[in-house]
């Protein structure tokens, strides 16, 4: 199980005799809503959540940077003095040496150091571990300790060397949390603030086990069809457009800048109705945005179809949708509080009968941003 205790033991019985290590934790977030709306300038309510990446790190004395990490039980090394020629190589190392290369690009050359990367945040769950990872490395490697500054550091890893064009939406959260708080994020001028949802919500998520191979693909897809649509409306972003202005595209475009104008506006919707605890109000907005992803968005798949309705079907669900870029990870449901182990057992029992797998469940608590954490 990971965390910072289990880190250091864990640390010292794979780099022995090198003292006690300094440890960095940062969580994996679910998107509430906003989805597909950041690298369109627009809205975004994720929550930093109970789960989350920890580094362990030491510096040694023979110039390596040597990584192992405990989910993926494989280790690997860099001279530090070759990091800035570093190449991506399309596995997971790329997300560790990416950081280390972004940051000497910005003067911060790593030294030798030994690392232990471990996270209790699912792989490929669409609860964003990767962020996860690259903001807590980005932070032991000797990054920004400005929340801001390192959100765009571990973004910039993940777009110039990984090569993913995301939006700053998942580091942003990783390195903002509120403890209680989902953050309410303005992806063109960055203000943001957070938002408490009434106390009668549970957030809780279902991870559908599967990951299409397709996902990665088809986000590169959907990015360059809003550059498209916003080029063909003559505006910098979507984030300008209004609904009435969309008659002027058509097919595949216009749905998806339909999907982004008007997902925009259920951020904005969704969190009137949470400050006026307008439960069923907001349960109704997050399946909507769901609709949206799956019809002109295209971006669900058929598990995350059935988690959702066999969600919206248990008693107590105010609302659901999938959550994160899609094509397979997780669901994120509003419960009320009394509901929740009943739309677990109808999600874990309706899931295996029809697709022989257990989603994993988590019942979400608000977590704060990342930091060291002392032991
Ligand atoms: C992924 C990306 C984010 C965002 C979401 C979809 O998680 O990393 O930047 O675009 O998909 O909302």
């Amino acid at each position: 199980m990971a965390g910072a205790a289990e880190s250091v033991s864990r640390f010292r019985a794979l780099y022995p005799s090198r003292g006690t290590p300094r440890i960095w934790r940062a969580p994996g977030r679910v998107n509430l809503i906003g989805e597909h709306t950041d690298y369109n300038l627009g809205l975004v309510l994720p929550m930093a959540i109970d789960l989350a990446c920890f580094v362990a790190t030491a510096p040694n004395s023979d110039g390596w940077l040597r990584v192992y990490s405990e989910q993926l039980a494989e280790g690997v090394q860099w001279r530090a003095e070759d990091i800035p020629a570093a190449v991506p190589t399309g596995d997971w190392t790329d997300r560790v040496v990416g950081i280390a290369w972004e940051l000497a690009r910005r003067g911060v050359n790593a030294a030798g150091q030994n690392v232990l990367i471990d996270s209790n945040v699912p792989l490929g769950g669409g609860l964003s571990s990767s962020a996860a990872l690259g903001v807590a490395l980005a932070l032991a490697l000797g990054g920004p300790r400005e929340p801001l500054e390192l959100a765009k550091l571990a973004r910039s890893a993940e777009m110039d060397f990984v090569g993913v064009p995301c939006g700053i939406m998942d580091q942003f959260v990783s390195a903002h949390g509120q403890e209680g708080a989902a953050i309410l994020l303005d992806c063109r001028s960055l203000d943001w603030r957070a938002v408490e949802l009434p106390e009668e919500v549970a957030i809780v998520t279902a991870n559908s086990m599967v990951k299409h191979e397709l996902g990665d693909s088809a986000y590169r897809t959907r990015v360059e069809e809003c550059a498209e649509a916003a080029r063909r409306l003559g505006l910098p972003s979507l984030r300008d457009a209004n609904l009435c202005e969309l008659h002027a595209l058509e097919g595949v475009v216009l749905r998806r800048a339909r999907h982004v104008v008007t997902e925009n506006a259920r951020v904005e919707q969704f969190v009137a109705a949470a400050a006026q605890a307008d439960l069923d109000g907001m349960g109704r907005i997050v399946t909507e945005s769901h609709r949206s992803l799956r019809d002109d968005y295209e971006v669900s798949c058929a598990e995350l179809d059935f988690l959702v309705e066999t969600a919206l079907d248990a008693p107590g669900v105010l609302g659901a949708r999938m959550t994160g870029g899609g094509f397979g990870g997780s669901t994120v449901n509003l419960v009320r509080l009394d509901a929740v182990e009943s739309l677990r057992a109808a999600l874990v029992g309706g899931y295996q009968r029809a697709w022989g797998r257990i989603p994993e469940i988590h019942v979400c608590a608000a977590s704060s941003g990342a930091s060291e954490i002392f032991v």
